[in-house]
């Protein structure tokens, strides 16, 4: 039995057991904080456990993409230890909504393990959660099981949460035993001849951060079954690494290396890239991209160990970029996303193993020298802060340092790298912004607003609530500010990237402005309000009103957000994934992947489809169905969107479909215009499209245009003329520039004719020169060097552009007799201007030297009066 007939018969045999298929969420988890990743089958179903969401469906099943690389479920560092732990792996699971319970959780995975699965009763064991009597009874009387098949173990063993807070419960595990050449028939947790197969959870409370447990609103299912394992047990090999899913991974690598695949000592570097590899694909099919922190960091950290695996077996290049294309083979059959991202995934590792080496080498020379430090001071551990550095910004790996230093028989000071990095990640974390929602009283989660602003932008509500200064109030008065939540309001919140809408209200005694609106985490909608007359209470009915130019501009640029989207996908590749969104009255952003920058001709290819498609006036239509069935007829979900199983699905015409909640225009001919303003690259990977459109296009134009007729009449040409005419502008003032500095360098070096003009005035060195049009920066770097070459007071001028400039520098052996300070201010008044500066170097500006002779004189006898 391969991969591909376990996936069918799981879903066949839950199906037929009235199982809804959902699929595989990504493994960016949905907007919950509590995960890095998606970390099992149950996490997209969270909110339905603890009943903040209902689903058409009471029972479903799924094979979910899982990483387990941080939190609460970690097996990042067995990975190349164990045969059967994965970063990246397939979570195959049923679950029941307070449906089914214990009995029938357990008669199916019973019924699927030997009948489909033909694994036979005798090499199955079972494991029950001490307390848990029904389970055990369940087992044993039910199905059959002997009692000495049937362990009861702890909380360690048998009782499951999803992370530090969330659903948890009870759990009943099924394992199969390899046989006696495995160890002792001694069931337990940890003895290696039993392998865990199946999880049953018994879902019954919600774990809070303080440890208190509440019950669930109703006793749930949630199963977990690895499919790596459960391939390996019933295509009968011994390792994971030796199923369809990894062995061609291996094959490949070991090709590429000129190694043998099965030698013993390379073995588990080949494993660990294999199943980097695989995480690596995923992970960026799924919008992840390297980083230095949170997720982009867990890529890095994979990519770089799979690459220094590579190393140790023999790859002097990258080459993890080679190896994807296996992975995708294998697995885009079940996940079409993998395909679809094929090239995109190669240039992203490809170009972050390229940075690896970079980094490798001059983290090494810097590396070097901490081991010379060390060594000079005669230690033989490294010090912690050191290393941090080195890992933290020149990004060499503390794991590198600790290998290099053990080869040179040296420690890495462990405890002060983590003190280290606590504290950056402490400063980090109290560098979070708060936003003014989060102020807001916890129970304000509870106050959903029922929005009617798609069709309509005038509304009459009750209100739910009022608060002022973050609490709850009867009223606000005139003048105040404070936050309204009403039954029903047309207002859209800011969220998705749209920015919110700002309008007007009124109750029978007030007047107010709603200046802003957002939405707290369960729909509810905040406006905040500014009372410009009489006094608004909590039991007045309020007419709100949206502003509606400001609600079209917002619209237009919406609209042209999807269509933009729709766009780049159609000319760069079916890569681009939107990583982010500003969508406002005045323009709108658009942050994308994709590796290279996008070229003026793709630029124009995207702006002239869609303004096209404004033209062909498409109809904008939004239906409400079910997120599999969006998914299924091609619509574009964003990556960590929250969608609950009823989406909202906007399709443009036949050239875009998307899930979306925004408010949009309803023909695209409604845009008039659209027009990409700039384009650039926010991060790595990562790249930057603004755009106007709709009347904001039209301002832009209109500005662009009324810049271009001042520039016209002040040059007083006109269209394709006025290019011609700043070119040759252009080309005469470079030609100016030109002449101008070598002018300047003939200066520099013609100051040997200044030998003659060198006198002695009471006893000291000194020249006086002018020199004709010489700009004032030209003067004061000749001044200094005449000063340098004749060893002597040097007082220079010159004319430019109808003022003089004098500069005066003298040798600072000589600034007792002659203080350039001082002399400035003398000399400047002879041409009626004003200087300044320091004992040794002055300059000053004024009239124009008409008589440059005479200017001189005055000099001289100025000098030779002076104390
Ligand atoms: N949610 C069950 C498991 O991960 O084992």
């Amino acid at each position: 039995m391969n991969s591909n007939d376990i996936r069918d018969i799981f879903y066949t045999f839950f199906k037929n057991k009235g199982h809804y298929k959902v699929m595989s969420a990504p493994l960016v988890p949905a907007k919950d904080p509590t995960i890095l990743f998606t970390n099992a089958g149950m996490n997209q179903f969270k909110d339905i456990f603890i009943g903040n969401e209902s689903r058409d469906y009471k029972r479903a099943v799924s094979i979910q993409k899982c990483m387990r690389v941080s939190g609460k479920h970690n097996d990042f560092d067995e990975v190349g230890r164990t045969e059967y732990h994965h970063t990246f792996f397939e979570m195959l699971g049923n679950f029941s909504f307070g449906d089914y319970f214990k009995e029938k959780a357990i008669e199916y995975a019973w019924e699927l393990m030997t009948d489909k699965f033909g694994f036979s009763p005798e090499d199955l064991r079972v494991s029950v959660f001490n307390e848990d009597d029904e389970s055990y009874k369940i087992w044993e009387d039910k199905i059959g099981i002997p009692s000495k098949r049937i362990s009861r173990l702890g909380e360690k063993d048998n009782f499951w949460q999803m992370g530090n807070t969330g659903p948890c419960g009870p759990c009943s595990e099924i394992h199969y035993d390899r046989g006696a050449e495995f160890g002792p028939d001694e069931f337990s947790g940890d003895n290696k001849r039993f392998v865990e197969v199946w999880n049953l959870v018994f879902m019954q409370y919600y774990k809070e951060e303080s440890g208190k447990m509440n019950p669930l609103p109703s006793p749930s299912i949630d199963t977990g079954m690895g499919m790596e394992r459960l391939t390996t047990l019933l295509s009968g090999k011994s390792s994971n690494y030796d199923t369809d899913l990894f062995r061609p991974i291996i094959e490949f690598t070991a090709k590429l290396a000129d190694v043998n695949p099965d030698d013993k000592d390379i073995k588990i570097g080949l494993n660990v890239i294999a199943d980097h590899v695989r995480a690596l694909s995923f992970l960026i099919s799924d919008g992840v991209l390297p980083s230095n922190d949170g997720r982009g960091y867990v890529l890095r950290r994979l990519l770089r160990r799979a690459s220094k695996h590579g190393r140790s077996i023999g790859f002097k290049e990258s080459f993890l970029y080679k190896v994807t294309p296996v992975v995708i083979e294998i697995m885009e059959n079940t996940y079409p996303e993998l395909g679809l991202n094929r090239k995109f995934i190669s240039e992203v590792i490809k170009s972050e193993e390229e940075r690896f080496e970079r980094t490798l080498l001059s983290g090494l020379k810097r590396f070097e020298d901490i081991i010379h430090n060390t060594i000079d001071k005669g230690e033989k551990v490294l010090s912690g802060k050191d290393v941090f550095k080195l890992s933290d910004t020149y990004g060499f790996p503390v794991d590198f340092s600790i290998d290099l230093a053990n080869e040179k028989n040296m420690k890495v000071d462990l405890e002060g790298f983590r003190a280290e990095l606590a504290d950056q990640q402490k400063k980090s974390r109290s560098g979070l912004a708060v936003r003014g929602v989060s102020n807001l009283p916890e129970d304000m989660d509870k106050l959903n607003s029922i929005f009617t602003g798609y069709n309509s932008l005038e509304e009459e509500s009750s209100i739910k609530e009022i608060f002022k200064a973050n609490s709850i109030t009867d009223s606000i008065s005139e003048g105040e500010e404070g936050v309204l939540i009403i039954e029903k309001t047309p207002f859209y919140g800011e969220s998705g990237g749209q920015t919110g809408d700002t309008g007007s209200g009124r109750s029978e005694n007030s007047l107010f402005s709603i200046t802003d609106t957002r939405k707290n985490s369960t729909g509810g909608l905040l406006h905040y309000v500014k009372i410009l007359k009489g006094n608004l209470t909590n039991s007045d009915i309020v007419r709100v009103k949206v502003d509606m130019s400001k609600r079209e501009n917002i619209a237009a640029h919406h609209t042209s957000t999807h269509l933009l989207h729709a766009a780049l996908r159609e000319i760069l590749g079916p890569h681009i994934k939107q990583s982010g969104s500003y969508v406002g009255p005045d323009k709108l952003r658009f942050d994308f992947t994709h590796f290279k920058s996008v070229s003026k001709d793709q630029l124009n290819g995207i702006e002239t489809l869609i303004n096209r498609k404004i033209r062909e006036n498409l109809n904008v239509k939004t239906i409400e169905t079910t997120y599999e069935d969006a998914l299924n007829s091609g619509a574009i979900a964003i990556f960590d969107e929250k969608y609950s199983d009823k989406v909202r699905m906007l399709s443009i015409g036949e050239f875009s479909c998307e899930l979306c909640g925004g408010t949009h225009l309803q023909q695209t001919g409604e845009i008039g215009f659209f027009k990409i303003t700039s384009e650039s690259s926010i991060s790595s990977g990562i790249r930057r499209i603004e755009a106007v459109a709709g009347s904001a296009g039209y301002k832009y134009l209109e500005t662009l245009f009324s810049r271009i007729e001042k520039i016209e009449s002040k040059f007083n040409q006109k269209g394709e003329r006025l290019f011609d005419f700043l070119s040759e502008l252009d080309e005469k003032n470079r030609k100016l520039e030109k002449k101008i500095s070598k002018q300047g360098s003939q200066e520099k070096t013609d100051f040997s004719e200044l030998k003659s003009s060198k006198m002695e005035i009471r006893g000291l060195p000194v020249i006086i020169h002018h020199f004709e049009e010489t700009s004032k920066k030209m003067l004061s770097t000749a001044a200094d060097d005449i000063k340098r070459k004749y060893e002597c007071v040097t007082i220079i001028s010159s004319n430019e552009g109808g003022k003089s400039g004098i500069v005066i520098s003298i040798p600072s052996n000589l600034t007792k007799k002659f203080n350039a300070s001082t002399l400035i201010k003398q000399i400047s008044t002879i041409v009626e201007g004003n200087g300044g500066g320091r004992p040794d170097f002055a300059q000053a500006g004024g009239n124009e030297i008409n008589d440059p002779e005479g200017f001189m004189a005055r000099i001289v006898e100025l000098l030779e009066n002076t104390k």
